[in-house]
């Protein structure tokens, strides 16, 4: 089975979940970059992709070789951005067409998800999901303890 992760992240949380789950169950990556990023301003950041992700944008990512297609199951990950996934998975929905894959699906978040999976799952329709976890700021957090949940979760899910 071709497993890989694609994600998004910001600060490194996203990140750092996303490469030990690779590590743990030995898949590819697939880490999206916006050809323009937000402003790395602490306060106006917020703002910024804040105002992305409720307008619904889709940035422009950096190409990638990498074809989603080609695999069987996909770990997809992002942090909550407006209770919502961050405009460059959004982009990454609109081109790449995900079908009849196993999914599963991660985020990282301050503390206020909301409704955040609901979404997450709609943008995903057509596959089965396999698995949802959620992580609250692991860098800043419980970082080692988090890392070890995301990779029990991973092993958890290839069994299925
Ligand atoms: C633009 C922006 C919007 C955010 N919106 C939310 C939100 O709605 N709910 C929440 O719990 N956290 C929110 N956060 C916090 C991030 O989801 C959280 O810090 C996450 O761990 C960051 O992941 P990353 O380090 O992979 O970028 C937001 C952060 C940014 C930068």
């Amino acid at each position: 089975m071709k497993k890989l992760i694609v994600f998004y992240s910001f600060d490194g949380n996203t990140k750092l979940i996303a490469e030990n789950i690779a590590d743990e169950i030995g898949a590819d990556l697939l880490e999206l970059k916006p050809v323009k990023e937000i402003t790395r301003n602490n306060f106006m950041k917020i703002f910024a992709g804040g105002k992305q992700a409720m307008t619904k944008a889709e940035p422009e990512l950096l190409p990638f070789s990498i074809k989603p297609e080609d695999y069987d199951l996909i770990f997809i990950g992002t942090p909550v951005w407006a209770w919502t996934y961050a405009p460059a998975l959004r982009t990454f929905f609109k081109q790449v067409k995900l079908v009849n894959k196993k999914i599963a699906l991660f985020c990282c978040h301050g503390g206020r998800p909301r409704n955040f999976f609901e979404k997450f799952e709609e943008a995903v329709t057509g596959n089965t999901i396999v698995g949802k976890i959620e992580f609250k700021d692991p860098i800043r957090n419980q970082q080692d303890r988090d890392v070890q949940i995301a990779r029990d979760w991973a092993k958890l899910i290839i069994g299925i």
